[in-house]
């Protein structure tokens, strides 16, 4: 009895919150941004859980499966579309992310989602030379043959300009290096997998804290990144605190200012792309609110 007065008193709460309303300006300010496409909801899953998301090839994890579904049938339907697909315009190594080992089988789980596209990640942190570790050749050959047609695009390494400073690449590691090595696994990719010939890429995935002086779209491309006019998107990743930083609620994750601060770091690369008028998405492939274990909840 006393859970069911609970439960009314809840709903009746919960009610008078949801009838806020939100009256936004028919004029958009000065200076806004064109209208985003909202076709491409996505999710992101970590490696270390992605295979307990999906399930394996005889029990798929039907939960999942059910999400992806209805994200895509609410927002990715427009029958007067021509085209296939519109894109739209911590680890703490002790943090229990690392060093985990996947079979062959793993793969299989990528064939569960058979409704969504894939952007699959050539790994390049343990690259051979300049060339794709055999691992890694191996990865993506698996991958591929369970992503079919479904691939939308391979990405050219995760977060580059960390290698240096995690110690997986000489301390010469730079944009020179980078656009070095993604050519060669480009041509490693057309060489050994004959199934995804043309197949287009995205590049960068910088990560988050990096510094946009020197990894940025105009330094890349100016040195050649789309020479052989494979470059189908620029992935950035954003998170808007790191929970070392003395993160608030008040202070930086509900703080405009804060976020307009750092979200207009990517202003001159949005702008570049677009100048260059080639038909280049701008992706934040990666966006979190806080990264790292844990977040003290001090309003
Ligand atoms: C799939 O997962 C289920 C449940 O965990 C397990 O019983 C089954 O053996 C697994 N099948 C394969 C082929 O690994
Ligand atoms: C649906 O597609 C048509 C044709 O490409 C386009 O004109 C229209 O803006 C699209 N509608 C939405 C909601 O994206
Ligand atoms: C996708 O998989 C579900 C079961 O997991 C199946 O019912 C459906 O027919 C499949 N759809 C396509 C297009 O293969
Ligand atoms: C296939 O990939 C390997 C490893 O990255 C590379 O050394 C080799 O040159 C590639 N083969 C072709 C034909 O491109
Ligand atoms: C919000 O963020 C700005 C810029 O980082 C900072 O100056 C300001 O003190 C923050 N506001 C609060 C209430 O902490």
């Amino acid at each position: 009895m006393i859970l069911l007065i609970g439960l009314a008193a809840l709903a009746v709460h919960s009610h008078a919150q949801s009838v806020i309303t939100l009256t936004p300006s028919p004029n958009p300010p000065p200076g806004a941004s064109r209208p985003g496409n909202h076709n491409f909801p996505s999710l992101a899953f970590e490696k270390s859980s992605f295979y307990a998301y999906a399930g394996n090839s005889t029990h798929p994890n039907l939960f999942s499966q059910a999400l992806i579904d209805i994200l895509q049938s609410k927002d990715h339907y427009n029958a007067s579309q021509a085209a296939a697909v519109v894109k739209p315009h911590p680890p703490d190594p002790n943090g229990g992310l690392w060093g985990y080992s996947i079979g062959p089988s793993y793969f299989d789980a990528l064939a569960n989602f058979n409704s969504s596209k894939y952007i699959w990640m050539l790994p390049m942190a343990h690259a051979a030379g300049l060339h794709m570790g055999a691992e890694a050749l191996t990865q993506a050959k698996l991958a591929l043959r369970n992503i079919g047609s479904k691939l939308q695009l391979l990405e050219l390494g995760n977060e580059p300009n960390l290698y240096h400073e995690q110690g997986m690449h000489g301390a010469q590691y730079d944009v020179a290096r980078y656009l070095s090595e993604a050519l060669q696994h480009e041509a490693d990719i057309e060489g050994n997998v004959t199934a995804v010939k043309r197949v287009k890429y995205q590049a960068l995935a910088y990560d988050s804290g990096v510094s946009h002086a020197v990894w940025n779209e105009e330094k890349a491309f100016g040195a050649g990144i789309n020479r052989n006019a494979r470059i189908g998107s620029v992935s950035w990743h954003y998170y808007q605190s790191v929970s070392s930083g003395g993160v608030t609620l008040r202070k930086t994750l509900m703080n405009h200012t804060a976020t307009v601060t750092k979200l207009s770091r990517f202003i001159p690369n949005i702008r570049h792309l677009y100048n260059r008028n080639a038909n280049l998405d701008f992706v934040l492939g990666e966006v979190g609110s806080v990264i790292g274990p844990e977040l003290k909840w001090d309003v």
